[in-house]
């Protein structure tokens, strides 16, 4: 049988992910862990970021378990000897809890800077949106949107019109990779947000091997198509980097398709 073509390092950072086992609805254990670890290298990611759920209505992840969870991780990936970086942060839902851990400097952060991913509940709005990320500013740390093309409550101009001033107040917008392929209702929201100058970074929010995996590669061909290779890099290497880096990401645009600007579907 053929041997396998090597596959193109892409250098990718993924922020968003839940490979840590056993602690909320990612990677079940240590061994699916790995997996997806293994499957994350093959796609081209040199860099994750853990992210579980701080709690979200079903989980619950302490500081601890985390670490706990992040060390018997990190241990099997270095004795694996997979060329992949892990690094600890979380997903943090937006509300009052999360208001008083970042008053107590105890929110987990992306890497070492103060950009903080954020989530919302996922059906109804939080009543003090704007207040809440405002507060976390107040707090020192910046939020970071996961997944915005996800809620209904951004969907249609009004949405729109929201999600664009939340940007523009500095919160960062990260949409999710596999939304990207296919050719549903789903792509085209994200490539609305895409024209709109609203998707600062594109994360994997893995979950699993069969179901929601770290599918980069696949993402990244379809960004190099929707605009060409440097709006993939940007979106997939360079501006996660930035983030790391406690940096401000770099402007990322794309151009109306030529049907849209033809029948003004947008504004
Ligand atoms: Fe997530």
């Amino acid at each position: 049988m053929a041997e396998p073509r090597p596959q193109p390092a892409l250098g990718i950072v993924d922020l968003h992910c839940h490979l840590l086992p056993g602690v909320d609805d990612g990677a079940a254990d240590l061994e699916q862990a790995l997996a997806m670890a293994r499957r994350a290298v093959a796609e081209g990611i040199c860099t994750a970021v853990t992210t579980p759920h701080t709690w979200d209505g079903r989980y619950e992840v302490g500081h601890e378990s985390a670490d706990a969870a992040f060390a018997a991780l990190r241990a099997a990936v270095e004795s694996e000897g997979l060329p992949l970086q892990l690094k600890l942060a979380a997903e943090n839902r937006l509300d009052r809890r999360l208001l008083e851990a970042a008053n107590a400097g105890r929110v987990r952060t992306l890497g070492d800077s103060a950009w903080v991913l954020v989530e919302l509940p996922p059906r109804v709005m939080p009543p003090r949106l704007e207040q809440s990320l405002f507060a976390l500013r107040t707090a020192g740390l910046r939020p970071v949107l996961a997944h915005p093309e996800r809620y209904p409550g951004f969907r249609g101009k009004g949405g729109l019109r929201r999600l664009k001033a939340l940007a523009d107040g500095g919160t960062l917008m990260q949409l999710t990779g596999e939304a990207f392929l296919g050719s549903g209702a789903r792509r085209r929201r994200v490539r609305r947000l895409l024209e709109a100058g609203l998707c600062h970074l594109v994360a994997s929010d893995a979950h699993g091997i069969q179901q929601r995996p770290p599918c980069a590669r696949a993402v990244y061909r379809a960004l190099c198509r929707f605009g060409d290779e440097g709006l993939a890099a940007r979106l997939m290497r360079e501006n996660p980097a930035r983030i790391l880096a406690d940096q401000q990401p770099l402007p990322v645009g794309l151009e109306r398709s030529w049907w849209r600007r033809v029948r003004g579907l947008w504004t």
